[in-house]
């Protein structure tokens, strides 16, 4: 599904990532962990084709495509999605003008289901995209868009944080049905949702390149217990 080969990014004239490689076979989700700074959000811009964020060497392969110099709208198009991090306001675009883009009839095709599912009131369709969104549900938002455009790989940068206990179910179950049968990749610092996804595979991205990689719940509790020291102590 996804191979990228000894990736070199910079942005803003500075290294972001170096020399990285990961393979995500079909119908796998990786887990990617990572200190405060470490290249996490920057390796997502790399795949998606953010314009700022600049392959240096390497390369991007997707669905046996070479994507490394396609825009991110031909990215798109192949099968990728992303939640954002930290997702823009877009001033003049509502909810229900990108919804309309995946479906014909927001009062046919589950919209209102859906919608209630992920804890969204009908007033959010008229809403602005993320305009005065409060933060939780701002990645609410986020993943009722991916529901309807269903991309057969999907990046989820901290779907979790600033979600609270009760919404973390209704995000985490989110993930697991847009991850069913599906590819991803899923950034997290918490740990809450792992519990609703199923990885094959977790890697460690350490100072802009991944240092290692192994089963899921065996890095997630050596982290929770160590810490990234323990991960830094053992490459060293
Ligand atoms: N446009 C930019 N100009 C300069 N530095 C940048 C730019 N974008 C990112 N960086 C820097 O690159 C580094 C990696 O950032 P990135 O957002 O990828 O980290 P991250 O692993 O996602 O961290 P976090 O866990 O805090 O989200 C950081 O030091 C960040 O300040
Ligand atoms: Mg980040």
């Amino acid at each position: 599904m996804l191979l990228i080969e000894d990736l070199t990014v910079e942005v803003g004239n500075k290294r972001v990532i170096e020399g990285l490689s990961l393979h995500i076979p079909e119908k796998e989700t990786h887990l990617l962990f990572g200190p405060n700074g470490s290249g996490k959000t920057s390796l997502i811009m790399a795949i998606i084709g953010a314009p700022s964020y600049k392959v240096i060497k390497g390369r991007i392969i997707f669905k046996d495509v070479d994507v490394t110099d396609l825009p991110t709208n031909e990215r798109v198009k192949l099968g990728m999605g992303v939640a954002f991090q930290m997702p823009p306001v877009i001033r003049g675009v509502r909810l229900k003008d990108v919804l309309r883009i995946h479906t014909e009839s927001l009062s046919k095709g589950g919209v209102m289901d859906q919608m209630n599912k992920m804890g969204l009131s009908a007033q959010f369709l008229d809403r602005d995209i993320n305009y005065g969104f409060s933060g939780g549900e701002i990645k609410r938002s986020e993943l009722l868009q991916l529901m309807f455009q269903k991309p057969e790989f999907t990046m989820f940068d901290e779907p979790d944080s600033g979600v609270d206990i009760e919404n973390m179910e209704v995000v985490g179950k989110a993930l697991g049905e847009l991850l069913e049968g599906r590819s991803g990749l899923v950034i997290t610092h918490m740990g809450y949702i792992l519990k609703y996804i199923k990885a094959t595979k977790a890697h460690v991205l350490i100072d802009r390149s991944i240092r290692c990689s192994s089963d899921p719940q065996a890095i997630f509790k050596q982290i929770m217990e160590c810490g990234y020291g323990r991960c830094v102590e053992c490459l060293s």
